[in-house]
This record gives C-alpha cells, sequence and structure tokens, in this order.
C-alpha cells in the first residue's frame, strides 16, 4: 500500500498499528543502560538509531498528528541520551557545536520522513526544503548584519543556522490537511497552526538545546507585538535583541517568494524585498530590512538556492 493511498489523520487502526510498533521497540528506548565508552555499546547505539531513523521513516507518514507529536518527542529525548554521551571531545563550544551537528542531522531524518506523508515530496508543503532554505537566508542576513557591528558572533551564525534547520519541527502536530489547504486559513485552522512555534521549542528543549529553543520558538514573533506566541518572554526569547528577528525574516521571506502571497501566486525575490519595505517596523525587524536592502543579501541567497537547483 502506498503512503498517499490511505488517509493518516484519527485513523484508529493505524494508531493501533504505531502503538504496536512503538511497543516493540521499547527495549530499544532503554539507551541509557548502555556504556557509550565501551566498544560494544557504540556498536549498539549505532544500531539502535539506525532502527529508530528506520522506524521512523515506516511509521512517521501514517501517524495522526497526536501520534506524531508522542513519537517525536519521544525519538528527540532518546537523541538527546545519544548526543549527550561522552564519545565528544574538545572544548566547551566544541562539543556543543558537535553535539548540535549530530542531533540537526538526526532530525533532519525526521523532518523528511514526515515530508513522505504528502504522497511524495510536494514541493509547496515540503517542511524539509523549506527549512533548508530558511536556513540558508538566515544565515545570509545574519552574516550582512555581522558586518555592521551588531554584536552577532560566529556562534550566533552557527546556532542561527541550526534553529532554521529545525524552526518548524513542532509542525508535525498541524493536521494535513490544514498545512496542505489552498486559501485563507479559518480562525479555528489558524488556532491550531499557532503552537507549532511552541511545540517545536518544546521538542527542542527535550534534547537539551536551549538557546536552539528559543530561536525556534520565536521564529513567528514581530516587533509590533502581532505576532505569535502572544508572550515569547516566558520562553526566554529577549524582544529587544534584534537576533530574533532573524528567523522571522528568513521564515517570511521564504515563505511567500516559494509558496504563495496572499493566497496567490509566490513573489520574484525583488517584489518581496518591496513587501519587506513594507513591513519595516511592522512584521519585520527595521534595522534588519535595511540591511537587506543595502547588502541585497536575500535576494542573493534566493538566487544562489534556486538558480542551483
Ligand atoms: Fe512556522
Ligand atoms: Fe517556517
Amino acid at each position: 500500500m502506498k503512503n498517499g493511498d490511505i488517509p493518516r489523520e484519527g485513523n484508529a487502526s493505524i494508531d493501533e498499528k504505531i502503538n504496536s510498533m512503538t511497543n516493540a521497540y521499547a527495549p530499544l528506548f532503554s539507551i541509557s543502560a548502555l556504556n557509550p565508552l565501551d566498544n560494544e555499546g557504540l556498536v549498539s547505539i549505532e544500531r539502535y538509531f539506525k532502527d529508530i531513523m528506520e522506524t521512523t521513516r515506516d511509521a512517521l507518514p501514517f501517524m495522526n498528528p497526536h501520534s506524531r507529536e508522542v513519537y517525536v518527542t519521544k525519538v528527540s529525548r532518546r537523541l538527546s541520551d545519544f548526543i549527550g554521551s561522552e564519545r565528544y571531545l574538545g572544548s566547551k563550544e566544541e562539543v556543543h557545536m558537535k553535539r548540535l551537528h549530530d542531533y540537526v542531522n538526526l532530525m533532519w531524518h525526521v523532518i523528511e520522513a514526515n515530508d513522505q506523508s504528502y504522497n511524495g515530496h510536494q514541493e509547496q508543503v515540503s517542511l524539509g526544503l523549506h527549512s533548508k532554505n530558511v536556513a540558508s537566508l538566515a544565515v545570509s542576513l545574519a552574516n550582512a548584519a555581522a558586518d555592521y557591528k551588531l554584536g552577532i558572533t560566529t556562534h550566533d551564525i552557527e546556532i542561527i543556522r541550526a534553529s532554521g534547520i529545525l524552526h518548524d519541527v513542532g509542525k508535525i502536530i498541524v493536521p494535513d490537511s490544514i498545512l496542505t489547504k489552498n486559501g485563507k486559513l479559518t480562525d479555528q485552522e489558524m488556532a491550531r497552526v499557532r503552537p507549532h512555534a511552541e511545540k517545536g521549542a518544546e521538542i527542542i528543549l527535550s534534547a537539551g538545546f536551549e538557546e536552539e529553543a528559543m530561536y525556534a520558538g520565536a521564529h513567528h514573533i514581530r516587533p509590533d507585538g502581532k505576532g505569535y506566541p502572544e508572550f515569547p518572554e516566558l520562553m526566554g526569547v529577549n524582544t529587544s535583541d534584534i537576533r530574533v528577528y532573524i528567523l522571522p525574516f528568513a521564515d517570511m521571506f521564504e515563505a511567500i517568494t516559494r509558496r504563495k502571497y496572499k493566497h496567490k501566486n509566490p513573489l520574484s525575490p525583488e517584489e518581496a524585498m518591496a513587501v519587506a519595505q513594507q513591513e519595516a517596523g511592522k512584521q519585520l525587524h527595521p534595522d534588519l530590512v535595511k540591511i537587506a536592502v543595502e547588502t541585497n543579501c536575500m535576494v542573493r541567497t534566493y538566487h544562489e538556492i534556486n538558480d542551483a537547483a
């Protein structure tokens, strides 16, 4: 049976199938019993992760949003055991970056597995493609902003890159019918979409990445306060810090140049920059808009991504 042949949302028999599959894998989830430093432990860990990824690829496309949330949170937590092991050497910063790199790579499999549910890769809704593009655009903007002596460091840029890949992982809780809907979302549908930012932050935090969780949780905030979540400060977001507005800019630019703008065709990068200028101080941070206009970084990166594809 092909993935696209069955509706995965709210299908009780599929839920049962997942439950029994998760139970069958329960022993694999007790990884903390393994000693990561002995050779046998390491071999088991590698095998364990191959199994998790294979299970994820087979199972995720058939889960309803609730099962997906439970499952992905579980996987994220188990990954944190893996990346928390003492097999990483180096300075504190080096160890953090290596752990983050492994975590992002492993979560990337989860994001790609989720994409399979849209009956193959439908470009319009592919979270994988969107996340990769957002990360590239955000890094480009962060690099441009770093040249303006705003205190943005190499560390910040690497964290923003990783957060860009992970930022929409919380979308796994949004029903497919809403994500793939053509046209304006109703108020009820928007109420189902909004929690994805906080949910993504929770998943990332479950693996112990605080800063990355904060950036991902803040990717829909706006300088005029009309974004979401309503109280980003509760997630540790400093709303007067320009760095937290980098992902929201990249996210908006990617969405309107690839998916749709006001429910119509996607915009050219130049048209998207015109929208960005109208949104300066409203949806987007005015200094970041100024930097993007002066350096042309977003348009340039748009072409690097799309002309190469
Ligand atoms: Fe989002
Ligand atoms: Fe996004």
